[in-house]
């Protein structure tokens, strides 16, 4: 509370900014902490009733954009107070026994928190969606699989999309796992050692709906661990569109040409009318520079704090307003524009090179005895022999194989990048038998 009036110290510690976005969590936490009071003879019902009723009409006005939001009411918690003893009267002095600021603002995160974490949970089920789609209608197309971005080995395109897949599954997984720990209910922990009053915590964990009690209340009032475990979780998400992104970025490129993103998730240049740029996956590859920025923000702000409450603690909430709704815009517009992918199935074949399959080979050989190391050493000759000769490996008579081994027989043309695709038939492999199950494995799970 200020002591003061200097408006520099005013404008400076206010959180009411950026903090009125809790208003409805600090209402709802209120009204279940008067009505617990009443419940156990610490105010009066009627003192309850009148209170309840005021921080519902205050909601009210908020929500009506009627509500007089005050700077030197430094956050939402005093803006609220104040305005329900303007309300009431004075029995709005009753509301804050047995609870403190400090239990209150993170009461209000935690349950923001628990709102928002499903919402980001079904967003990332959205984009998973879009991508089964997109790996579904291009079940067929096989594509040059990249390590160190150089042709590989082939593999099916619904592969490589399913692969994102399955990063946004443990995303997801990476939540819900932050929402138990967020899921605890930290009131009553008063400033820091726990209040002196007959609260009863398990029926505002009830009212509330909480699943846990804090164990020690210098750590509930302290603690901003929740927040960067969602940040820390927000920030692999970002990591991973941004991977997507920039694959996006380089496909849609005329050098690749493998994929055209739809016009509306596209945008032209000021000067040169042929350019259709892909501003949407740019911007979310950026954004995640500041979404890690803001992970790095919240822990570093918490290590060096001495328990229990600090200040600085305010800091942890313009950084996950920020995280949430960057992550939730992008997971968003990611989905939709997936939708709008138009793979070219032509220019996606004609890029594999044919050395693609030298792989193929050296396996093909190990099959009629030869060991994995020598197979390699074999093939790698021939490749190189191949491209000196500008001819790929179909080109290459027999005579020519049997220079580098007499294990080469005719069957050597029946190495095909399909043949190589089915090859992989292991769990987890792309042929296109593994690939039809975790398809139908990933629909079932969203
Ligand atoms: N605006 C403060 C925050 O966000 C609320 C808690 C203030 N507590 C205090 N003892 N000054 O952290």
């Amino acid at each position: 509370m200020l002591q003061g009036k200097n408006k520099l110290t005013i404008n400076y510690t206010a959180s009411i900014p950026f903090d009125q976005r809790l208003y409805r969590q600090d209402i709802k936490g209120s009204i279940a902490h008067a009505s617990m009071l009443a419940k156990q003879g610490i105010i009066t019902e009627s003192d309850a009733k009148a209170i309840i009723k005021g921080l519902n009409s205050i909601r009210e006005e908020i929500e009506q954009g009627k509500f007089p939001f005050s700077t030197e009411l430094e956050d939402i918690h005093m803006n609220i107070e104040a305005r329900l003893f303007e309300k009431i009267g004075d029995v709005a002095g009753k509301l804050h026994t047995a609870r403190s600021r400090n239990d209150q603002v993170t009461l209000d995160m935690r349950l923001f928190l628990k709102e928002e974490i499903p919402k980001t949970i079904d967003t990332i089920k959205a984009l998973q969606s879009s991508l089964v789609e997109l790996a579904e209608v291009n079940k067929e197309v096989i594509m040059p699989g990249y390590t160190h971005l150089q042709q590989a080995q082939p593999v099916l395109l619904a592969h490589h999309l399913l692969a994102y897949f399955e990063m946004f599954q443990r995303d997801k997984e990476r939540f819900s796992d932050c929402l138990k720990r967020t899921d605890v209910l930290p009131l009553g922990s008063g400033a820091l050692a726990g209040v002196a009053y007959p609260v009863d915590r398990q029926f505002l964990a009830q009212e509330l709906g909480f699943s846990e009690i804090s164990n020690n209340s210098i750590d509930a009032v302290s603690d901003r661990d929740f927040v960067v475990e969602f940040q820390a979780a927000a920030a692999l998400t970002m990591m991973h569109i941004s991977r997507l992104a920039e694959e996006i970025v380089l496909w849609s490129s005329s050098e690749f040409g493998f994929i055209e993103i739809g016009k509306d998730f596209t945008t032209g240049s000021s000067i040169m009318p042929q350019k259709k740029n892909p501003d949407v996956a740019e911007l979310a590859r950026g954004k995640t520079g500041r979404i890690y920025g803001n992970l790095m923000s919240i822990i570093t702000t918490m290590k060096g704090l001495p328990l229990a409450y600090n200040r600085d603690m305010q800091e942890d909430k313009q950084g996950l307003f920020d995280t949430l709704d960057t992550l939730h815009s992008t997971l968003e517009i990611f989905a939709e524009m997936l939708k709008t992918i138009k793979v070219n199935t032509r220019r996606v074949r004609e890029a594999i090179k044919d050395y693609i399959l030298a792989t193929d080979l050296a396996d093909y050989l190990v099959k009629k005895g030869m060991p994995f190391r020598e197979a390699y050493s074999v093939v790698a000759k021939l490749s190189e022999y191949a491209i000196n000769k500008g001819k790929n490996f179909r080109e290459l008579s027999l005579k020519e194989y049997d220079k580098f081994s007499p294990l080469f027989t005719e069957d050597v043309y029946n190495i095909t990048l399909e043949s190589s695709i089915a090859a992989r038939n292991v769990i987890g492999g792309t042929s296109p038998q593994q690939v039809e199950q975790a398809l139908k494995k990933a629909r079932e799970s969203i």
